[in-house]
């Protein structure tokens, strides 16, 4: 394999890279899509699919196992004038040999956001190949720009032939009606290219009448049309042909003209172009558009919009401009490709914006939207680069909160748009009410918006009451999904009660080891199969964390704000004035939520009631103690020596997941539970070292990306959840999951143990950058398989955590109530040669460069903040941080300021 350069190289500082052969690492995609809504995948010979939504994909869906199966990729074929064909995306290319033969294809793929190049050299043709794929942002049409270019020293003449199949339908027909469907398709030529718009949408629960159209047109870069089409399926192909040897190419058929229409077949966007001749060392350039529109009209704009080479060569410029804009957070550290990975980790989030969770090729569950969990946790990182529309959301997004405490689980498009499941299921996820607290935390730490707080918000409502084990028979399903109180009126809540609501049903919804009750899963998705008995002890640590942390913030709203009293629902004060030393039994604590929850499960009474906040705040402090000292008490695993750890869960049958034994083979250790206890404060520094000495026995594996989710229970059990199903190392099943490997670092950076959080985020990029190991593109995964394959690319929570970790903790640069702190926790290692470390970003709309100088190489833990200058000007440094308030930060420019932090 000596012909093989197979590792990632970054081309530029921008983290665009190249990979040469890349078809021969299976599974590889790379997403392009834009604002508008068209979200593309696209692999290395331009196989993936294209869709807007769950309703309307342009390609054939595809599942990543279709990545090497499908032959209907995105083509652009050359019939040469000997007889030969070619295929530019890699279709007709000999498969890798022993030895590279002049026959075979040498081939790379570049890319950058958004944008992806393709690249293909054929000796034997004496041809090369480009093909540049993107998605404009601001307009629903993806494009590829292909260019050929002649090797030869003489002329060289061919017909060129872009074949793209469109689908034009719902996905669900893939295995619901697929033939059925193609007969309601109308196809139609028109002088750039080929239409398809369905009659209807096929759905036996109602058709539709379908106004969407999906096209393909294209050019020479000259703005030539062209000549005729093949536009359906049967005619392309002919019979025993197929798209990998479609018998109108090698036979050299002629297409059809413009005008023409086609009833009832499975269509292709097929487009001959003018035969050409190429003088040596000259190219020619196609611009291939396909798209969706509900418009006609729009389809005559795009064609001239997109008419020239120079015109798509600019929209191209356009696009690189505003992603590389949109991702403006940017690291220095000694490791230049670290750097670089971490401007593809800030990327991802956008990704996650735009595609949900569904979409791409590995993703291929879900209709799209986006989960309650993941809009909450998106919202971190976001909150650092589109801080302009964070408020707007946050305060749109506690909407989806019942009044019972659980929520809306699906989040649609625009503000405020819930639904309360994706299948109808009355499922409730014990975390969810955890995570807003943390994104509205950190929200008003960088912006100093106490207020917030009192901010007067809307409930969700449906059918769903007392925490899903109810109905409301009273709740018309036609009604809008907004709580009314008993008089018909909306009930609006500030965002403080909302937030006490939330925890506060938590914290009363025992199981029988007095831990919280795990209902539908938690965090763990896959934990789905004990909702009798089970109990998730690593969200008890959780929400005792948050009870704690509302307390507190309660107490400096208070202060902020001079308000000494808030204003609460009165059917609340149920669940705040239940002593904890009474209600202190399992039974007691029940029936103190069923009867609020009683007391709300139709209209809310729409009275209020008044509490002190100091009250208010005590009270929420001894329910933090309360959980914390129960949970060191009775969930503490002890282990070897110097080891120990949290259990983490209780299954259906009441026994708990995790267990210490002397033989290795028998520990059953799970990560999540540790990383909560640290994290929300139940572990002390003790037993903080112990679980890293544990996790790093018995969980941590460095050649697959590192801290693992949890040991092999060797066991499927039936009375915890699916991901004892899955084999060992894959998903939830025990695979370095980024996500939780992350937030491990993140609680071990802010309990100071900043050289064992380095490790683990350290691990996964290692890892994510080792090409031979992971076989992805530049990004953090979800997950790393126990061969260290990097899966489930590009959407993750992990990468908001991984951003938000390096940003606040690593190099300590976070806001407190609205001032800028900074507080560096960089191991000596991540400083350069001159013991410089940076990070530019913004903070409350101005743009900083801060430079960290450590000149003397000291280790975390050895060094302190000794100096800081703003622009030059010394600043206060306080507790070992640099500290400027948000009034001088106020009165700088916008950009071109720097920070200069020196370590003594
Ligand atoms: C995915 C889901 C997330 C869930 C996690 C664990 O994580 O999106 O909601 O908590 O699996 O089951 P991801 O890595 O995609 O953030």
């Amino acid at each position: 394999m000596s012909h093989y350069n197979r590792k990632i190289n970054f081309i530029d500082n921008n983290g665009s890279f190249r990979i040469e052969y890349p078809e021969n690492t299976s599974y590889l995609y790379f997403p392009l899509s834009g604002e508008k809504g068209l979200k593309s995948s696209v692999t290395p010979i331009l196989g993936g699919d294209s869709m807007l939504d769950q309703e309307r994909f342009l390609l054939e869906p595809v599942s990543v196992e279709n990545l090497h199966n499908n032959k209907n990729t995105r083509n652009f074929w050359l019939y040469m004038e000997d007889g030969s064909v070619w295929s530019a995306c890699g279709s007709s290319a000999e498969q890798e040999s022993r030895k590279f033969t002049a026959s075979q294809d040498k081939s790379s793929v570049s890319a950058g956001f958004m944008w992806h190049t393709a690249k293909r050299e054929n000796a034997a043709h004496s041809l090369t190949s480009e093909i540049t794929s993107f998605v404009p942002y601001d307009e629903n049409v993806e494009i590829m720009s292909v260019t050929i270019t002649n090797n030869s020293s003489e002329d060289q003449s061919f017909n060129p032939i872009a074949a793209i199949p469109l689908y034009g339908r719902s996905a669900d027909n893939l295995r619901d009606h697929r033939n059925v469907t193609s007969m309601l398709h109308r196809i139609e030529t028109i002088d750039e290219g080929v239409l398809l718009k369905p009659t209807m949408s096929f759905d036996e629960k109602g058709h539709r009448l379908n106004d969407t159209i999906y096209f393909v047109v294209g050019h020479t870069g000259e703005g030539q049309k062209p000549l005729s089409f093949y536009p359906a399926v049967t005619e392309f192909l002919g019979e025993g042909g197929s798209f990998t040897k479609p018998r109108a190419i090698y036979r050299q058929q002629d297409g059809v003209a413009s005008g023409v229409k086609i009833d009832g077949r499975e269509a292709v966007g097929g487009l001959r172009f003018a035969p050409v001749t190429l003088k040596p060392s000259t190219s020619i350039t196609y611009n291939i558009v396909l798209g969706i529109t509900d418009d006609a009209k729009n389809i005559t704009e795009i064609n001239k919009k997109y008419q020239t080479k120079a015109q798509v060569d600019a929209e191209l410029e356009n696009t690189k401009k505003y992603w590389l804009e949109k991702v403006n957070v940017h690291f220095h550290t000694g490791s230049g490709d670290f750097d670089k990975l971490m401007k593809w980790t800030a990327f991802q989030p956008f990704l996650r914006r735009l595609y949900g969770c569904s979409f791409l090729p590995y993703h291929d569950y879900g209709r799209g939207g986006r989960g309650w969990r993941d809009l909450w946790q998106d919202c971190l990182s976001l909150l650092f680069m589109e801080p302009k529309n964070v408020r707007d959301m946050i305060v749109a997004n506690f909407g989806g909160v019942r009044v019972d405490g659980t929520n809306a689980t699906i989040i649609g498009e625009g503000l405020g748009s819930f639904k309360a499941d994706r299948n109808g299921i009355a499922r409730v996820w014990m975390d969810h009410a955890y995570w807003p607290f943390r994104t509205l935390l950190l929200y008003i730490e960088q912006s100093g918006d106490f207020n917030i707080l009192s901010e007067k918000v809307p409930y969700f409502k449906d059918t769903l009451v007392m925490r899903g084990n109810g109905r409301d028979d009273s709740f018309e399903s036609n009604e809008e999904n907004i709580q009314k109180s008993s008089d018909g009126s909306i009930y609006l809540g500030s965002i403080i009660e909302h937030l006490l609501i939330e925890n506060l049903c938590a914290y009363y919804e025992v199981g029988e080891h007095g831990n919280l009750r795990l209902r539908g899963a938690d965090w763990n998705d896959a934990l789905d199969m004990a909702p009798n008995r089970g109990e998730s002890v690593a969200f008890t640590h959780a929400y005792a964390g948050n009870l704690a942390d509302i307390a507190s913030l309660l107490l400096r709203y208070e202060k902020s704000s001079g308000v000494h009293e808030i204003e609460i629902l009165e059917e609340l004060r149920q669940l705040i004035d239940a002593d904890t030393t009474e209600v202190s039994t399992i039974e007691a604590k029940l029936a103190c939520l069923d009867k609020y929850c009683s007391s709300v499960d139709s209209k809310v009474s729409g009275k209020t009631t008044v509490i002190s906040i100091s009250e208010l705040a005590g009270k929420l402090t001894e329910m933090a103690d309360s959980l914390r000292s129960h949970l060191t008490k009775n969930e503490w695993v002890k282990g070897e020596a110097d080891e120990g750890w949290f259990n983490s869960y209780y299954d259906d049958n009441s026994r708990p997941s995790d267990r210490y034994a002397e033989d290795d083979e028998a520990v059953r250790m799970m990560l999540t539970g540790q990383v909560f206890a640290i994290m929300d404060g139940t572990a002390d520094k003790d037993k903080i070292q112990k679980i890293i000495n544990a996790a790093d026995h018995y969980l941590y594996r460095s050649e697959i990306g590192g801290y693992r989710l949890n040991t092999d229970f060797k066991e499927l059990k039936l009375d915890m959840g699916r991901m004892f199903g899955f084999a060992y190392g894959e998903k939830e099943n025990g695979a370095v999951f980024s996500h939780m490997t992350v937030m491990f670092a993140n609680a071990l950076y802010k309990r100071g143990f900043a050289k064992s959080g380095y490790k683990a985020i350290k691990t996964l990029a290692d890892t994510a950058l080792n090409f031979d190991v992971s076989h992805m593109y530049p990004g953090i995964p979800e997950y790393f398989n126990a061969d260290g394959r990097g899966v489930y690319p590009y959407l993750t929570g992990a990468a908001s955590w991984y951003l938000l970790t390096m940003i606040t903790e690593v190099f300590g640069v976070h806001g407190n109530g609205g001032d800028l702190e900074i507080a560096p926790k960089l191991v000596a290692e991540q400083f350069d040669s001159e013991g410089k470390a940076g990070i530019n970003l913004n903070f409350a709309g101005k743009n900083f460069d801060i430079t960290i100088i450590n000149e003397s190489g000291k280790e975390y833990g050895e060094y302190a903040v000794t100096e800081v200058k703003l622009n030059g000007s010394a600043m206060a440094v306080s507790d070992g941080k640099a500290k400027i308030d948000r009034s001088v930060i106020e009165g700088l420019n916008n950009t071109g300021n720097y920070i200069t932090i020196i370590l003594g």
